[in-house]
């Protein structure tokens, strides 16, 4: 049986993390137990909100401990199997973390895959996490509907990108982004339908939103943090809702050296809403939505942008590129 190679936490990271960070092991597969499958990973993601659990303070996912294996998607096939409904040759998506082969024994994120012509590595993709991300965040807690103005931050993220595609898609009005300047913003707007977008390293960041977006913003989808919120709140529309999705400016700053958000008269002012999204509240309704954007992925209405690297060792640089802003950008994977 081949061996497992996979990558562990080597140190408790402060900042923004760095390769040296994190262990590549060797170690013998464990056996089987009666209920469990082995899958063969094809391809495993790198997730920014897996620095949350990096830091050895506590997050909403809990925080990992010096040794353990870091979190990531997977997407591959069952090699081996003592479970009836998993047979040798499955193809399955899975919370299998970082490592050529995983484990499990369906329970938690672990799915299927429905016969749909999408690449594979989609399912970790625009049909996985990231995806199902802008899908329900725009849904359930935007409650998006046409004509709506829809700003999404981090906009050539994966998250970002589906979401601005999503909102387009859907009828929204405008479709705004906030990325790094040049290739990203370029690709927003040419490939991605996004109306306009904004960078934010500029010193007018704040007044070049507001001129993009003069009648204000009815959706905001955030992935980046406390700042950008608090900074976009004086544009927000009336009965405008806030989606909490995602950190990626906090996450490696402490709890108490974050900023906060200070301008809530807004929230009274204008009867704004804010809630939080953890997407895995929506498990039960993925295949649904999974069907429907694998139609939209098909027909060009849905972009895949990704960045693969080769082997579970190319993980570490890959996560660590997501916190260079301006860095190459699309959905990070190795492809084993
Ligand atoms: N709530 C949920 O259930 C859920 C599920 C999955 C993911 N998420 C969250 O969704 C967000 C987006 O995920 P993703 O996979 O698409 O990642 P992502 O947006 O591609 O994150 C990396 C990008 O963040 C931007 N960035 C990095 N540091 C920044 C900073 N200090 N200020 C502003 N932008 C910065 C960079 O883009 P630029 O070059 O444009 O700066 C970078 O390329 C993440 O925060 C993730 O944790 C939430």
């Amino acid at each position: 049986m081949t061996q497992i190679s996979r990558i562990t936490l080597a140190r408790f990271i402060s900042g923004k993390p760095s390769p040296e960070d994190f262990r590549l092991e060797h170690v013998d597969p464990p056996a089987l137990k009666e209920g469990q499958f082995r899958v063969a990973n094809r391809f495993v993601s790198a997730d920014p909100g897996t620095r949350s659990r990096l830091s050895g303070s506590d997050s909403y996912a809990g925080a990992l401990k010096i040794g353990d294996p870091i979190d990531g998607f997977g997407v591959g096939h069952v090699m081996e199997s003592l479970h009836p409904d998993y047979p040798v040759g499955q193809l399955v998506t899975l919370g299998s973390g970082w490592a050529n082969q995983a484990i499990s024994n369906g329970r938690g994120y672990c799915a299927k895959l429905p016969d749909l012509d999408v690449p594979l590595s989609a399912w970790i993709g625009v049909l996985g996490v990231p995806g199902m991300t802008a899908w329900f965040g725009l849904t359930r807690i935007g409650q998006i509907k046409a004509g709506d103005r829809v700003l999404v931050t981090s906009a050539a993220g994966p998250v970002g990108a589906t979401a601005g595609q999503l909102a387009r898609a859907w009828g929204a009005s405008q479709v705004v982004g906030v990325a790094s300047a040049g290739a990203k913003s370029d690709w927003l707007k040419s490939e991605a339908g996004f109306d306009a977008v904004i960078d934010y390293n500029s010193p007018h960041f704040l007044e070049e939103l507001a001129q993009a977006m003069p009648e204000g913003v009815d959706i905001l989808f955030d992935n980046v943090g406390n700042a950008m919120i608090n900074s976009i709140l004086r544009l927000m529309r009336p009965f405008g809702r806030i989606v909490v999705s995602g950190q990626v400016a906090d996450y490696s700053v402490p709890l108490s050296q974050r900023p906060g958000i200070t301008n809530t008269d807004r929230f009274i002012t204008h009867r704004l809403k804010m809630e939080g999204l953890v997407v895995f509240d929506d498990l039960r309704a993925f295949p649904a939505a999974q069907a429907e954007a694998a139609a939209m992925l098909q027909s060009g209405q849905l972009k895949l942008k990704e960045v693969i690297s080769d082997g579970v060792e190319s993980l570490p640089a890959a996560f660590c590129a997501l916190f260079q802003p301006g860095a190459e950008f699309g959905r990070r994977l190795a492809r084993l």
